[in-house]
């Protein structure tokens, strides 16, 4: 197949050396079917019946960032969004071109890294200059990772990173990387009795305290990608990876008098895995979508969903902790309770701290977003909360974007 949906450049991960770990880390990382947390992506009836998983996809294994300072981004997911710092690699783990930090929560693991030098890590410095701190890599658990690899090839993906090997005396590790959207990647992970957290790190032995936010599980990450490339995304995760399209939102449902987006959500098989796309659509002005590409310097992820069981204890968790919350207007809370009708959480706690309702045919959901977690505006995250409901919150883009909008005006980029 001569069809390629490469972007961005291949990168080199120098080979680290391995270490060993207590088995209870590398037991933090196994994803299982069905979440320790006890929220689960659940499994829709179409989607099993309409996809398979041709590359045999477990679950997000763990996300890296590119930053420029690991250690102080470190603190700020510890002490914000309250991530345990569990592992470390650098100088004093035997790498000399990067430091790491590995941070988790429930089944949010978040890897940091730097480089250590101007020309040490050149694939890394090259995605700071570009893009600031943003996401790299979205890895992906699987069963045979030079099989996912392999396969991936054959239908269309670009190589990122030929499969690499580590054995830990009881196990291996297997990672492979293929390139998606700008300079993003996903890794194929396979843990095969792994004792360790990563090759290369060592375990933090009493870490610092970490606020519990009760953020448990990645609900879903999204990325934007530029005017007229949703569909080649879509294709990609459709035609590469075997998802299959859950929703799409034409720019008739999530639009408002200046912004506008088109999104397609993706997921795999199993429906663990949601990936929704976006692209700009025609506005009066500038959309968020084009804002953030223009910070961004093209595609890449925008934000990532992290699942809560208590969305009122985790949004007060965060915000005292010094989380930014984007601003909903009094207003939203007017229609709501005709708009969704009877459900769990008291309406005036809700509308207290801005988070949002949205309901469909299987139940309702709640979400709020946070501001961008750098100077850029460009990531930012989501806290969700499902109660039935598979949706992404379509009711709510209006709500959203013209709180949005209101933001982007003070930035002086609408
Ligand atoms: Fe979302």
């Amino acid at each position: 197949m001569s069809r390629s949906f490469a972007a961005g450049s291949p990168h080199q991960h120098r080979p680290r050396a391995f270490a060993l770990f207590h088995p209870r880390l590398g037991d933090s990382l196994n994803i299982t079917s069905s979440d320790a947390s006890g929220i689960t992506h659940c499994l829709t009836r179409e989607a099993s019946f309409m996809s398979s998983d041709p590359l045999d996809f477990h679950g997000i294994d763990y996300v890296e960032f590119y930053v420029s300072n690991a250690r102080q981004a470190a603190h700020y997911y510890r002490t914000a969004l309250g991530l345990v710092p569990v592992a470390y690699s650098g100088l004093e783990t035997g790498v000399r071109d990067r430091a790491s930090w590995l941070l988790s929560r429930g089944q949010v693991h978040f890897l940091l890294t730097s480089p250590l030098g101007p020309e040490s890590a050149p694939e890394i410095s090259r995605h700071i200059a570009i893009h600031g701190d943003g996401v790299r890599d979205i890895a992906l658990r699987v069963s045979d990772a030079r099989a996912a690899y392999e396969e991936a090839l054959r239908r269309g993906a670009k190589s990122a990173q030929q499969p690499q090997e580590f054995e830990d005396g009881s196990g291996r590790f297997v990672r492979a990387s293929i390139a998606t959207y700008g300079d993003t990647v996903h890794s194929f992970i396979q843990r095969q009795n792994f004792r360790g957290i990563f090759p290369g790190f060592k375990e933090i032995q009493n870490p610092p305290p970490a606020p519990d936010t009760g953020v448990a599980a990645i609900d879903h990450i999204v990325g934007n990608v530029e005017l007229g490339q949703m569909n080649h995304w879509v294709a990609f995760y459709r035609d590469v990876l075997g998802f299959s399209q859950l929703t799409h939102f034409s720019d008739k449902d999530i639009s408002t008098d200046y912004s506008a987006l088109m999104s397609k959500v993706m997921q795999n098989g199993s429906g663990r895995i949601k990936f929704p796309i976006n692209e700009p659509a025609e506005g009066k002005r500038r959309s968020q979508i084009e804002e953030y590409l223009i910070h961004y310097g093209g595609p890449g992820v925008q934000h990532i969903a992290l699942a809560t069981k208590d969305i009122i204890a985790t949004v007060d968790a965060l915000r005292a902790a010094g989380v930014d919350f984007l601003r909903v207007p009094e207003t939203y809370y007017e229609e709501l309770p005709s708009r969704i009708g009877e459900i769990e959480e008291d309406y005036r706690e809700l509308g207290r701290r801005g988070i949002l309702v949205d309901r469909d045919d299987e139940g309702y959901l709640l979400q709020i977003f946070s501001q961008p977690v750098q100077d850029r505006p460009t990531v930012f995250y989501e806290v969700i909360r499902r109660h039935g409901s598979k949706g992404f919150g379509a009711g709510n883009f209006k709500a959203l974007f013209e709180a949005l909008e209101r933001e982007q005006a003070k930035r002086g980029n609408l």
